[in-house]
């Protein structure tokens, strides 16, 4: 057997500390794959005197980021340090020193992608990024090399564990936002700052890799309508569940005449639906393409040996092809990069998509029929629609709908006649609904 193949990772957290501890439990096994095994020779580390739980002996300790991407020995660095300064500058660097790079930062491959790839394939070398897409779940590699075959058509994703727990607590325990939030924080799951996970910005890095991987366009991050789950209520969610629905933060990209679609929001889906029973902090994603149909891949998003799996599984697979002609190896976003194709990307007024809508009405002669002549007259279609009694006497009821499909703009342009009318109370609620494939 070959010598072992020599890694460098950047940042030993909790990714890191999986990374090493995958590799050092399964190393033959991931011999017997790879051909040769891979170690981590060189980490470099904020505090280097922590107790790791895994063995750090043979490992190479340093402050210093450029003693691995500038260390001739190290074949291949893995890059954990996210965010996409420092990220994107050590990357660049051991790619121009040759080295290949497997990295988890979601947010360095959707906004410099473009840049990071094109430097990689001037020099030969891989960019592996399995681990920045639904954690653990070997995503990329489905859509990439086991859908190969496919026109893919639609990719829908639970690709936030922290919104996905927050709302599936929200369901089943009619709590709040605010103190599901304070509880996911309470116990790990959401960052002390969570606004990348819940105003919706980490699905829309993990949704631009998917659009790219599945149609073969440019990664484009700042074209990426995006919502969070802030403003979505426990009177909401128990709408959602009378209706034979769930509330779910998705990212959605989707093939249509006018473009590509690519929006991140709180979806209304049916509750039959495989995605709708996705709990908590795990992910999923709903792939639709035309010679398999519906395909569905799940599991751990997030996490130390998840996310460590799925970065190992990049290790064994840059080492499987260390040898091979570049130009014969998987193109970084499955398509050749001289075949890559600038679709245009839908505007979000300009999507179609049903919608649950929730006003509050005064309890009036007429006011509802008001309503209803303001949705036919811009041609939506009412599918279902509920109105509850007064509570306490109260004078104003709340009154929710279901439409049939419409173009956005649209049901924006009923939305602001019908906020306009006398008769309703404050805004209108608007949830986008999607009833997907499987
Ligand atoms: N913060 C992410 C989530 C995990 O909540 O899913 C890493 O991508």
């Amino acid at each position: 057997m070959l010598n072992p193949v020599k890694v460098g990772i950047l940042g030993l957290g909790t990714v890191g500390g999986g990374t090493v501890h995958v590799l050092q439990q399964n190393a033959e096994e991931i011999a017997r794959r790879a051909g040769r095994g891979i170690i981590v020779t060189h980490a470099c580390a904020k505090e280097l005197n922590k107790t790791h739980p895994y063995t750090t002996d043979d490992i190479v300790l340093t402050e210093q980021l450029t003693d691995l991407v500038n260390n001739p020995e190290i074949e291949i660095i893995v890059e954990l340090l996210g965010g996409t300064t420092i990220a994107r500058d050590m990357t660049l660097q051991a790619i121009a020193n040759g080295k290949h790079v497997v990295t988890a930062n979601k947010a360095l491959i959707a906004k410099h992608g473009n840049e990071i790839f094109a430097a990689a394939q001037d020099k030969g070398v891989m960019v592996a990024f399995e681990a920045a897409v639904g954690g653990g779940i070997p995503i990329i590699k489905a859509v990439r090399e086991g859908l190969a075959a496919n026109e893919v058509e639609m990719v829908t994703g639970i690709i936030n564990g922290t919104c996905n727990f927050i709302l599936t607590e929200m369901r089943d325990k009619g709590s709040d936002f605010a103190d599901v939030l304070a509880e996911a924080q309470r116990l790990g799951y959401a960052e002390r700052d969570p606004t990348f996970d819940i105003e919706g910005v980490d699905a829309a890095h993990k949704l631009t890799i998917l659009a790219s991987i599945a149609f073969g366009i440019p990664l484009q991050f700042d074209k990426v309508y995006m919502e969070g789950i802030t403003k979505i209520t426990p009177e909401d969610v128990q709408y959602a569940n009378e209706l034979g629905y769930r509330i779910k933060h998705l990212g959605i990209t989707k093939r249509t005449k006018k473009g590509i679609e690519l929006r991140v929001h709180p979806t209304f889906i049916p509750n039959k639906r495989l995605l709708a029973n996705v709990e908590g902090v795990m992910n999923a994603v709903l792939v639709e393409s035309d010679a398999l149909g519906a395909s569905l891949y799940y599991g751990a998003g997030a996490g130390a040996l998840p996310t460590g799996s799925a970065i190992v599984a990049d290790l064994v697979d840059v080492t499987r092809t260390l040898t091979t002609d570049p130009g014969n190896r998987v193109p970084h976003l499955a398509f050749q990069p001289n075949a890559l194709v600038d679709l245009p990307i839908v505007p979000i007024d300009e999507i179609e998509s049903s919608y649950y809508l929730r006003l509050s009405a005064l309890d009036k002669l007429g006011v509802l029929a008001h309503v209803t002549n303001i949705l036919s007259d811009n041609g939506i279609s009412i599918e279902a629609i509920i109105q509850k009694e007064p509570i306490g006497g109260a004078e104003h009821v709340s009154v929710v709908m279901l439409t049939h499909q419409v173009v956005e703009k649209q049901l924006n342009r009923a939305i602001l006649a019908i906020e306009s009318l006398e008769g309703i109370i404050g805004k209108v609620t608007r949830i986008r609904l999607e009833m997907l494939a499987s």
